[in-house]
């Protein structure tokens, strides 16, 4: 995949809360309002499509291996995402992928993601680790680029989940806002 030279960083807000929900396949089913704004796509554009209209090519493919991992296995994950946005603008999200269980059927029905700005601090790491990951894959394939990112959690002593913990600790609010908006769109 190419990278996306020209692009610049689209900030933001505090208080915006980017949220989708897709199918078991992750075609999107329904997008906010902040989501259209800050993708630059309009809701019929988002709707019925694949989420990976707004992958960005520097994103390591063993970042959304693991997620979707998770998803199947019925359990969350949070993320930090690079997206892309329809002009070529990029947008760095702090992201909880969440399943959805179906009201009557014991089975999920698909899932939901909720996504705040990711702190600068928090960029800083995550895009230098991603950009390793990254360069690894092309080199020597995905399996490698997810031992190294084992490595690097080793080297923090810290699984995934408590890395994640702490990135999402110091996202404004991230998780009280979560739980507002679980309830609203779960
Ligand atoms: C609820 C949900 C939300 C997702 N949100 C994003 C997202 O914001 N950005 C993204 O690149 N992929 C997102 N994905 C993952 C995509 O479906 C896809 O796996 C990813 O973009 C990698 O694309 P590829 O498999 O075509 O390489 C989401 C998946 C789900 C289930």
């Amino acid at each position: 995949m190419n990278s996306v030279p020209n692009g610049k960083e689209i900030k933001i807000g505090d208080q915006q809360m980017i949220v989708s929900r897709t199918d078991t396949k992750g075609i999107i089913e329904y997008a906010n309002h902040d989501f259209s704004e800050i993708s630059g796509y309009a809701l019929s554009e988002l709707v019925n499509k694949p989420h990976n209209i707004v992958r960005h090519p520097d994103m390591p493919a063993a970042v959304f291996k693991l997620m979707w991992e998770r998803l199947k296995n019925g359990q969350d994950i949070y993320a930090v995402v690079k997206n892309l946005a329809k002009n070529g603008d990029y947008y760095w999200v702090t992201t909880k992928f969440d399943i959805r269980k179906h009201p009557f059927e014991n089975r999920v029905s698909g899932f939901v993601a909720y996504r705040q700005g990711a702190p600068s601090h928090v960029v800083d790491v995550i895009s230098k680790l991603y950009a390793e990951m990254l360069e690894i894959e092309k080199v020597s394939g995905m399996e490698a680029s997810e031992k190294y990112l084992a490595g690097f959690l080793d080297s923090k002593r810290m699984t995934y989940d408590e890395y994640m913990n702490t990135i999402v600790a110091e996202s404004a609010g991230f998780k009280s806002f979560f739980k507002k908006m679980a309830g609203l769109f779960s």
